[in-house]
């Protein structure tokens, strides 16, 4: 059965065709960071003209000549998100299956996330623990099946991709703060600066929460003088110094945590997603500490981690083989 899957929840209009939650046969993405690039992040209104002007064209990119009856049904990010940016996707989809007669089904964001390494080859087998590190959020899930998602983790304050992007504005390295903090980076020098870790103390409860924050600031403060708010004397070097060490502290701080917590939940797989996934030091350090440790370690390819809607046309799949269907007064929800 063939799905098609919008997401319209941030910056990035997509649509996919997936068979079977399985084989992606079309995977379109249209970015708008070129046009979020100077603001700093993401603009809501400027998001939602653009969802508005590329969604049509992005759907008949990914139909590829297909028609819609070629179609078992439609899937669509319904939360969490942007709501004005949720809400062109959802009027969108509800639109298409309205006349199209096919059954529509909303699906969270974040589950897509920690769904879309099932569709990288090899896809891990259930039970895993997903680390979903993105923009907005950071979580960790037990995936028990394509639908079983149990929340274990997650961040008290700024989500992982949010410090990145918060310490490379610090920095003044540019937007998106990630691919740039990375490039920086391979320039400093180690073990020349030290940050407190991002993971905090696990809960008696098993959970295995994040703060960011705190990290973000000590990268502030190392930077601007905190009694008098001036930049403090800088050498050459200083800032890819800072670049490299802020990123091996987020990394580690991930990394340990979410390792530790497939030990205590007696899982023996990791499966990474969301954009900071396309990091090539948390996909190493990742497979080399999970490793050591006895556990399966996936990394999906990177267009895969990043926003895409072929997570959403997969879960899609499994939510009406599941008779999940929504009706036409689907709602878009901002929180998760
Ligand atoms: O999943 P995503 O594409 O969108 C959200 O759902 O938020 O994640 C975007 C986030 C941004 O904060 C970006 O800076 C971060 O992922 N990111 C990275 C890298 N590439 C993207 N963070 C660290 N290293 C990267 N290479
Ligand atoms: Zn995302």
């Amino acid at each position: 059965m063939l799905i098609l899957g919008l997401e319209t929840s941030c910056d990035e209009t997509a649509a996919a065709i997936v068979e079977d939650g399985r084989r992606i046969l079309s995977n379109v993405i249209a970015s708008q960071t070129r046009l979020h690039e100077r603001y700093g992040g993401v603009v809501p209104e400027i998001a939602c003209r653009a969802h508005t002007e590329t969604i049509l064209p992005v759907i008949e990119e990914a139909l590829a000549g297909r028609r819609l009856s070629d179609l078992g049904g439609i899937a669509v990010t319904s939360s969490p998100g942007l709501i004005g940016a949720l809400l062109i996707g959802v009027t969108a989809a509800k639109a298409l299956a309205w006349t199209a007669g096919l059954p529509l089904t909303g699906v969270n964001h974040l589950e897509a996330h920690a769904f879309s390494t099932l569709l990288a080859d090899p896809a891990p087998e259930f039970p895993y623990l997903a680390l979903i590190a993105s923009g907005g959020h950071t979580i960790l899930y037990v995936v028990e099946g394509p639908l079983a998602f149990r929340e274990v983790g997650g961040t008290i304050n700024d989500a992982a991709g949010e410090a990145f992007d918060k310490v490379a504005s610090i920095l003044g390295l540019g937007y998106p703060g990630g691919p740039a903090i990375e490039h920086a980076a391979r320039e400093g020098r180690p073990g020349r600066i030290e940050f407190p870790s991002a993971a905090l103390k696990p809960g008696r409860d098993g959970r295995f929460d994040f703060s960011f924050s705190g990290l973000k600031t000590a990268v502030l403060y190392r930077v601007h003088d905190p009694k008098t708010g001036q930049p403090r004397p800088r050498a050459p070097g200083d800032i890819a110094d800072i670049a490299r060490a802020f990123q091996e502290t987020a990394i580690e701080s991930l990394v340990s945590h979410t390792v530790a917590a497939a030990i205590h939940h007696g899982l023996g797989r990791i499966a990474l997603g969301g954009g900071v996934a396309a990091n090539e030091h948390l996909r190493r350090r990742m497979e080399a500490t999970g490793t050591r440790q006895g556990l399966e370690v996936t990394a999906p390819p990177r267009a895969l981690c990043t926003d895409n809607a072929a997570m959403i046309a997969g879960v899609g799949f499994h939510r009406f083989a599941a008779g999940l269907a929504d009706r036409l007064d689907l709602d878009a929800v901002p929180t998760k």
